[in-house]
């Protein structure tokens, strides 16, 4: 059965978004030393490429948090903190996608009791048709169609993070009952080095 996913931002398009927010961040932060705050584990991907189109000394962290599910209205566990103290730091949270906002908020919550000097956030991907409380989104790469995607740091039950695109899928649970349904998009071969 052949799976009903779409590519719906390429390795290209996603590079170059990558680079113009680089650049926008790099112009905004000049003189600053910003701390970039990613949550584990869909965001590494997007953090490892912004940081290289970030010319400014910055710091990286991580923080691992654990969903109380969907009735838990974004209050999350932290199952893993920060290694250092963001008081007094400009920091700025990358996300990979930002779909109704609650886990967003509640982080963004916990980030601002810590006093830091400014707390921005950096979104690949936002579904903002789909938000609930109000959030500034201070930088964005694509206003997401509300559609489940997957690749590029984001998982269906921990698989193709690892696809270098972004693939909209029609119906995840699919993949559920198939877990072979788009290894075909594993197969793709490497693009031409620029
Ligand atoms: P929110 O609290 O509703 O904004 O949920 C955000 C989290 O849901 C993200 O950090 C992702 O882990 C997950 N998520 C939301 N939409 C998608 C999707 O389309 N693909 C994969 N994960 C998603």
């Amino acid at each position: 059965m052949a799976a009903d996913a779409t590519i719906l931002y390429s390795e290209d398009e996603i590079r170059r978004r990558v680079r113009d927010l680089g650049a926008a961040i790099t112009d905004a932060y000049a003189g600053r030393s910003p701390v970039l705050v990613s949550v584990l584990k869909g965001g590494i991907v997007f953090l490892a490429d912004l940081i290289r189109e970030i010319r400014l000394p910055l710091r990286v962290d991580f923080m691992s948090i654990s969903s109380y599910g969907e009735d838990a209205g974004g209050v999350v566990r932290i199952l893993k903190d920060l290694d250092a103290d963001v008081g007094g730091e400009d920091v700025l949270v990358v996300e990979d996608i930002i779909d109704t906002g609650l886990t967003l908020s509640y982080l963004l919550g916990t980030l601002r009791a810590r006093r830091p000097a400014s707390l921005e956030v950096c979104t690949l991907l936002d579904k903002s048709a789909r938000r609930i409380p109000p959030l500034d989104v201070r930088y964005r790469g694509f206003d997401c169609p509300d559609v489940f995607v997957v690749g590029y740091g984001l998982d269906v039950d921990e698989r193709f993070r690892n696809l270098p695109f972004i693939l909209a899928l029609d119906r995840p649970a699919q993949l559920l009952e198939d877990p072979g349904l788009l290894d075909g998009f594993l197969q793709v071969p490497p693009g031409p080095v620029a």
